[in-house]
């Protein structure tokens, strides 16, 4: 779906978000006030309400996703315009604040939806191309079925360990006690780990040539590799479905905050009108 709301309806969002932005432009040059534009202009309040307007229609979209029902207008078309009116907006934003920047609570807010649009064009990209990462990664294998896989080489390499001298012997029930899946937002987001036991053991059996007969050696090695191999998948999945989640964390906090920094905003200006 996510790739497909770019090019929704024969693109009739972005064609919608381009004549905004035109209109918007246009307007912005003719437009010659006494002073220099800024948001205090009649076009400028016009502007000011038309991006507050667009900003609150993007976050009803948390809500609408949630709701069933309601009115009729599909959630593909939500979509679609989500993403080319939340950037439009930010040029709508710009002409309404008149490229007046200071270090102010109306440029905190401006930051704050600019914080929002990037996340959700991230997401976007996420989205679009997590899928097919994650499916050419798992090759048809499911989590499930590869740490079943694990577990069998597991058995396979305790059998193994307690024929083995003592240094390799640890080594070898390190990897397969000690080796670790997840855990904080740092290990998930990891997907090369240089102190993985699986991989030092590895490293260990491969440095230890000639302790043990060839024959025990290359069955370990080749144990030990494919169970990188897989370890490396799950990993690599793992970090792309939180950084498929992640994103989130930005984009609707940051909702929230830019909604308050609105309210803020609207309550300064007009305190000080
Ligand atoms: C997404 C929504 C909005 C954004 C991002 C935004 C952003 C900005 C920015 C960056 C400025 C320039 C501040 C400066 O001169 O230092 C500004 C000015 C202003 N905005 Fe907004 N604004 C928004 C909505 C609104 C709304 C809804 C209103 C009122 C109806 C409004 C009224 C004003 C006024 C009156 C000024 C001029 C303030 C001055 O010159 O001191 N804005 N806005
Ligand atoms: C100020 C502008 C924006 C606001 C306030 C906003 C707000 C939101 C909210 C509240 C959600 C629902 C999240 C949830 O509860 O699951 C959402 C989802 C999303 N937003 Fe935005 N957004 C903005 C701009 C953008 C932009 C510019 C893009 C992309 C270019 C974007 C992409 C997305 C995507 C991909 C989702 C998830 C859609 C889904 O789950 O189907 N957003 N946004």
């Amino acid at each position: 779906m996510h790739e497909s709301l770019l090019i929704y309806r024969n693109m009739r969002y972005l064609k919608v978000a381009v004549a905004l932005v035109t209109v918007t432009g246009l307007l912005y040059a003719l437009h010659s006030p006494v002073e220099n534009p800024n948001g205090g202009t009649w076009l400028g309040y016009t502007l000011g309400t038309l991006s507050a307007s667009i900003m609150g229609w993007l976050a009803w979209y948390g809500v609408r996703k949630r709701s069933f029902g309601g009115p009729s207008i599909r959630m593909e078309d939500w979509a679609s315009a989500h993403v080319y009116l939340g950037i439009a907006l930010v040029i709508v934003s710009t002409f309404h604040s008149g490229f007046q920047f200071g270090v102010n609570v109306h440029t905190l807010l401006y930051f704050l939806m600019l914080i929002v649009v990037f996340s959700g064009v991230a997401g976007l990209y996420f989205y679009m191309r997590f899928p097919r990462l994650l499916s050419e990664n798992r090759r048809g294998l499911t989590t499930d079925m590869m740490l079943g896989q694990i577990a069998e080489l597991d058995s396979e390499l305790s059998a193994y360990a307690v024929t083995l001298d003592d240094a390799t012997a640890k080594a070898v029930f390190n990897a397969v006690h000690n080796t670790e899946i997840g855990g904080n937002l740092l290990s998930q987001l990891t997907v090369d780990n240089p102190n993985c036991p699986t991989l030092l053991a590895r490293k260990f059996v491969e440095r230890s040539d000639g302790s043990h007969d060839e024959a025990t050696r290359r069955k370990l090695l080749t144990r030990l590799s494919k169970k990188e191999g897989l370890l490396r998948r799950i990993r690599q999945d793992t970090k792309l479905r939180c950084l498929l989640q992640l994103w989130l964390y930005v984009h609707v906090p940051f909702t929230f905050a830019t909604l308050a920094a609105l309210v803020t905003h609207v309550v300064v200006v007009f305190y000080y009108w």
